[in-house]
């Protein structure tokens, strides 16, 4: 039995310009192969505000800032999780805490927040730096000499991230599970991110190939959690009788339940290696592009010296942090995010009812020219001297729901920045055409990110 939509209820008409149910049937194949394409033509197509023929309550893209700090910001009360995005994400993750729709998000939020507070990052920079060297010998150790070679750096980056993450937050090597993770967080990517897309909602029991897989990678990334767990619980306990002070023994000091914790550790996992390293590898890209960005960046690291530390590099790092944020305003990993309202609001003047859907992408949101002027182009000095988040710019959400991991991934970006282009040069291969950006869980190259890496001289920090 399947819980399928049905065109019979019709549209609520709210004035709002789109595509009808005829030019959705059409486009069905390029909507399923490539998301973003489809979401930047009915934007160029139809403008800021742009209505979906769905059944029932309105679904709406919005692209205009004001309208987007609306719903994630302002309005943010009014607005929950309780989308097909993040009903597809909880199959994997249980109700952690990126797919929560409440009640107990908030509660779980304080519990993880003492793991990302500044002191305590900057106590895992070493872990952080360990992971990028790591994956940095391993991968490019052997092969890479004066001469260059071509590397995949989105499988590099992939493995830092995953790493960076075991490290900091569970204080584990996970290298023993490492590619069962790896192998488990793509199936599982792989996994929402059809489940997400599907017109048709299969009803979770059904025995369909995509159910099977979904259950059986739960059951696996379940038990890489449950042996985190029991590790940590059969280790001696810390000085006060804590757990420690990292994310697992915050979780496991709170009283939450091991489900509860197995939920919240399979979300980091997943929220926290996918995005930064595809956000690395779209960064190597740009720098490859332009050698002059390159130079200026590797310059100022060599100037720096000494290790880089994952906080405060607005001031330390201007350029490096200014090539960070602008890669995350044209490569945004999170390319779409969902809401729907708990009540009636307005939008952009138009009334809607309960029930209506927003769809925000920072992928359209950063590349919109009134916003951004000449949105295409790579400039970081866009960044130079910025103090506060430029309105348009939400590579990590707004409002409550900001990513917690968001000074993480940031540090975690400059760091592994600094490893590698200290000591290695990355350029573009002859006859370079980019990678075609494919929207799954994170806007991730297709095919990988192959570009030619060459040891320089050492000059390391
Ligand atoms: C470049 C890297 C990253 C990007 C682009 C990113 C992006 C985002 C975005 C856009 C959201 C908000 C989703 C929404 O409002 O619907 C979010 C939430 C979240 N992110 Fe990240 N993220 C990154 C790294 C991380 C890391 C490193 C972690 C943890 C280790 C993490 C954990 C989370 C969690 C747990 C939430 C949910 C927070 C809540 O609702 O309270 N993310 N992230």
């Amino acid at each position: 039995m399947s819980a399928t939509r049905s065109w019979a209820s019709k549209p609520l008409d709210i004035g709002v310009p789109g595509p009808t149910p005829l030019d959705m049937a059409r486009e069905l194949r390029s909507i399923r192969a490539d998301p973003l394409s489809f979401l930047s033509a009915v934007t160029e197509q139809y403008g800021d505000l742009v209505a979906f023929p769905v059944p029932g309550a309105p679904a709406l893209l919005l692209n205009d800032p004001v309208d987007v700090r609306h719903v994630l910001q302002t309005s943010a009360r009014n607005w929950g999780k309780q989308t097909i995005q993040y009903a597809a994400l909880s199959r994997v993750t249980g109700p952690g805490l990126l797919a929560s729709s409440e009640p107990n998000w908030i509660e779980h939020r304080r519990v993880a927040a003492p793991a990302f507070h500044h002191q305590r990052l900057e106590a895992v920079a070493d872990q952080v730096r360990a992971a990028a060297d790591a994956a940095i010998a391993e991968r490019l150790g052997g092969d890479v000499a004066a001469g260059g070679a071509l590397v995949d750096v989105a499988a590099l980056t992939h493995r830092i991230g995953l790493d960076a993450v075991g490290r900091a937050l569970f204080s584990t090597d996970l290298s023993g599970h490492a590619q069962r993770l790896l192998d488990a967080t793509s199936d599982a990517a792989t996994l929402v991110y059809r489940l997400g897309r599907s017109v048709l909602q299969t009803a979770a029991w059904a025995p369909t190939p995509t159910n099977l897989r979904l259950r059986s990678t739960y059951r696996r990334l379940d038990a890489i959690s449950a042996d985190l767990v029991a590790q940590r619980r059969g280790g001696r306990p810390a000085a006060g009788g804590s757990h420690g002070d990292d994310l697992l023994g915050l979780l496991l000091d709170s009283g939450m339940s091991d489900a509860e914790i197995r939920h919240e550790l399979v979300t980091m996992v997943i929220a926290g290696h996918e995005t930064v390293a595809a956000a690395l590898a779209w960064t190597l890209m740009l720098l490859a592009e332009d050698q002059a960005v390159q130079d200026r960046l590797r310059a100022e690291l060599t100037q720096h010296g000494g290790p880089v530390s994952l906080m405060g590099h607005r001031e330390t790092l201007p350029w490096t942090r200014a090539v960070v944020d602008e890669s995350l305003r044209l490569f945004p990993p999170a390319w779409a995010l969902s809401r729907r309202s708990r009540g009636e609001d307005v939008i952009a003047g138009h009334p809607v009812p309960a029930g209506t859907l927003a769809i925000i992408s920072p992928w359209l949101v950063h590349r919109r020219s009134e916003s951004w002027p000449d949105p295409l182009t790579f400039r970081p000095d866009r960044f130079l001297g910025a103090t506060g988040t430029p309105p348009g710019y939400l590579p990590f959400g707004q409002g409550p729901r900001l990513c917690i991991g968001r000074e993480f991934a940031l540090g975690e970006m400059v760091v592994v920045l600094s490893r590698l282009l200290t000591t290695y040069q990355v350029d573009v291969p002859d006859g370079w055409s980019r990678p075609r950006a494919e929207a799954k869980v994170a806007v991730h190259p297709h095919g990988g990110m192959p570009l030619v890496v060459t040891r320089l001289g050492r000059t390391g920090s």
